[in-house]
C-alpha cells in the first residue's frame, strides 16, 4: 500500500480499465454518443463517463456540470446543485441562467438550497447512491480575516467535512468516489484535507494535477465576496480521489 506524500496516512494507488480514447478539443473522449438503435453508447470525458450517477455540489454559474453534459450530449447521469437560491445565483453569476436552462434541456435535474454538510438529509435530492460526487473548490466564505487566519482556515475544514461525512453516506457503496479540487499552494495546504478526508473513513485513491482545458467551458468562479463572478488562481491545483475505507480493507 503506497503512502500519501509526507504523511502516514495509507493511500489505495487504483487501476482503472480505461478502453481506448481518442482526443477530442483537448478533453479525452471516447466515442460515441448514439448507436442507430438509439440507444447510447458509453462517454468519457476525463474522469467521468455518462453511465455513471454524478452528484455534483458547490456548482456557482454550473460551467463545470454544463461542460460534462456537453460532451455526454444528455445530463440524465447528473445532478448539479448548489447552495444558492436560483435567484442569488443568477444575479451573481452572469451566465448562471442559461447554463440552468440548458442542464435542463439535456435533462439535468437541477436543485438550489442544497448545503453540502447537511445534503444526506435533504429529501428534495434524488435518494440514489452516486458513482461520483464532486465538490470543485470548496470555499467556506470570507469572514473578514485574511485566508491564512486560523478562524479562516477552521472553517474551511468545517466545511470539507461537513461535505465528506455527507458525501459518504450518498456514495455507491462498491463502486463510489468523492472527488474535491482543491488549491494546493499555501495556505490552502494547510487545510489538511487528505487528514480530514481520513477521519471521516475515506482513502485518497489518486491526486493529479487539474487541467481547466479537459473541462471546455468550465469557468472556475469565486462564488461569494464582492465579486463572485471572478476567477480564482488555479496554479497547483489538484483533483483528490477518495474512496471509503472499508472497501479497500
Ligand atoms: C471557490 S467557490 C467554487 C465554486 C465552483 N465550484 C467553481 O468551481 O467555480 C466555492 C463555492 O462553495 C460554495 N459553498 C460554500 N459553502 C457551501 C456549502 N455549505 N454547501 C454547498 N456549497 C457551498 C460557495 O457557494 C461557492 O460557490
Amino acid at each position: 500500500m503506497a503512502m500519501a506524500a509526507n504523511s502516514s496516512i495509507p493511500m489505495i494507488v487504483s487501476f482503472e480499465l480505461q478502453p481506448p480514447v481518442k482526443k477530442v478539443g483537448g478533453s479525452r473522449m471516447l466515442a460515441f454518443k448514439r448507436t442507430k438503435a438509439g440507444f447510447r453508447s458509453k462517454v468519457v470525458v476525463s474522469s467521468y463517463s455518462n453511465n455513471k450517477r454524478i452528484l455534483l455540489v458547490g456548482e456557482a454559474d454550473f460551467s463545470f456540470s454544463l461542460s460534462l453534459a456537453t460532451s455526454f450530449e444528455s445530463a440524465e447521469n447528473m445532478v448539479p446543485t448548489t447552495i444558492d437560491s436560483y435567484d442569488d445565483a443568477i444575479v451573481k453569476h452572469n451566465k448562471a441562467q442559461g447554463n440552468i436552462e440548458l442542464l435542463k434541456q439535456l435533462g439535468a435535474q437541477v436543485f438550489h438550497g442544497v448545503d453540502a454538510t447537511k445534503m444526506a438529509a435533504n429529501l428534495s435530492l434524488p435518494r440514489r447512491m452516486y458513482d461520483r460526487i464532486i465538490f470543485n473548490f470548496p470555499h467556506a466564505g470570507y469572514c473578514g480575516e485574511y485566508e491564512a487566519h486560523p478562524d479562516m482556515i477552521m472553517s474551511h475544514q468545517r466545511l470539507v467535512r461537513g461535505f465528506l461525512d455527507n458525501a459518504i453516506k450518498m456514495l455507491h457503496p462498491y463502486t463510489g468516489e468523492i472527488h474535491l479540487r482543491h488549491r494546493t499552494q499555501y495556505p490552502f495546504n494547510k487545510w489538511e484535507i487528505i487528514k480530514i478526508a481520513y477521519q471521516c473513513g475515506l482513502v485518497l485513491i489518486d491526486s493529479r494535477d487539474f487541467n481547466i482545458g479537459d473541462y471546455p467551458g468550465y469557468q472556475n468562479k469565486r462564488g461569494a465576496g464582492s465579486k463572485p463572478d471572478k476567477p480564482f488562481p488555479l496554479e497547483s491545483s489538484k483533483t483528490f480521489k477518495f474512496f471509503p475505507l472499508g472497501n479497500s480493507l
